[in-house]
């Protein structure tokens, strides 16, 4: 407990180091919560109905959420909650660890973006290949990477599902966005409450880079997607995924569906734990237009990389790519 009260999130206002530009923070204004943003049901036996719910909602939203997918109730829970035990250990003793083995801690004192630092902690590493990335993961909390390696196998099992009801939305053949993705990492974060939202961010206005990434965000919401220029909240579904479409996926449907662009916002009462995992192609997957979605009056609106130089091009982790691109290159 003691360690706790010394934790830099501890304060009665926000600290100069954490405020946001005016441009970039959330404000006053009253975001609404958004209950379009489909709610999607895996356990549907009509599975054209699915396909179509899934693309309706990729094309207007570039977000939806599944239920009734399958991954056990327990496996969630104990990764959320061994986490959020990780959170609470010293920052010190975290970091020294992760310095040492190539996974990322993010204390919010060692990144400042935009001249402020997000409200957050933040954990990252690899998950590809399982076995051998594991060996690099946290060791304490001694179970982390049990459950840890449980609920990605089940991450696995999910995003392959989503992946081919996409993959037949867009009439790509059986099996093209399962056989080109790999769970390639995960970001657990923990938003501590916070004494002045309107002042801050748990994470600035981005595009995730991935095929899909697939987020668990419990039972606190935070997470805003901009729709037509409007923020709108992503409301908390108990036990659903949040699902969104990556860059990856915007590209190879040639723009049908798109990435949406997203934030974090803080708030006054609670602390927020999330686990996104970031289902990317291999390095060396060549992302472009799928034919299928390419003709006459469709001509492509992407160039073709291989995902390894878009990474190098883009840079989406900042300093930070470096480590988590060498951690997951499938050999
Ligand atoms: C991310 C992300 C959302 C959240 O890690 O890219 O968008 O609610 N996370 O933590
Ligand atoms: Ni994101």
């Amino acid at each position: 407990m003691e360690n706790h009260v010394s934790r830099w999130f501890n304060v009665q206002t926000v600290p100069e180091s954490h405020t946001f530009s005016i441009e970039d923070r959330p404000g006053k204004e009253q975001i609404p919560l958004c209950r379009t943003i489909p709610i999607i049901d895996l356990a549907n036996s009509e599975r054209m109905e699915i396909v179509q719910e899934i693309i309706k909602a990729s094309q207007e939203y570039g977000f939806f959420q599944v239920t009734n997918h399958g991954v056990p109730e327990d496996v969630i829970n104990g990764a959320v909650k061994v986490l959020e035990e990780l959170f609470t250990m010293p920052v010190d003793e975290i970091s020294e660890e992760a310095n040492s083995n190539g996974w990322v801690y993010m204390g919010s004192t060692s990144f400042a973006t935009k001249g402020a630092h997000l409200w957050r902690d933040n954990l990252k590493h690899p998950c590809h290949p399982l076995e051998q990335s594991m060996q690099n993961w946290p060791q304490k909390p001694t179970r982390y990477r049990d459950v840890v390696g449980t609920y990605i196998v089940e991450i696995r099992r999910l995003s392959l599902i989503i992946l081919e009801l996409i993959s037949q939305g867009l009439g790509l053949e059986k099996g093209y966005l399962g056989g080109i993705s790999q769970v390639q990492f995960l970001t657990a974060s923990n938003y501590p409450p916070c004494p002045d939202p309107s002042l801050t961010l748990g994470l600035l206005k981005h595009f995730d880079h991935s095929l899909i990434t697939i987020l668990f965000q419990g039972n606190v919401e935070g997470l805003q997607v901009l729709k037509d220029g409007k923020w709108i909240g992503v409301e908390v579904v108990p036990n659903a995924f949040v699902v969104n479409i990556g860059t990856q996926v915007e590209i190879i449907s040639n723009g049908k569906l798109r990435s949406a662009q997203h934030r974090v916002v803080t708030n006054k009462e609670e602390a927020r734990t999330t686990i996104a995992t970031f289902i990317n192609p291999c390095s060396d997957c060549i992302i472009e237009p799928a034919k299928v979605t390419v003709n006459d009056a469709n001509p492509p609106l992407y160039p073709s990389l291989s995902f390894k130089e878009f990474v190098n091009v883009s840079k989406p982790f900042g300093p930070y790519t470096d480590v988590i691109q060498n951690g997951c290159i499938d050999e």
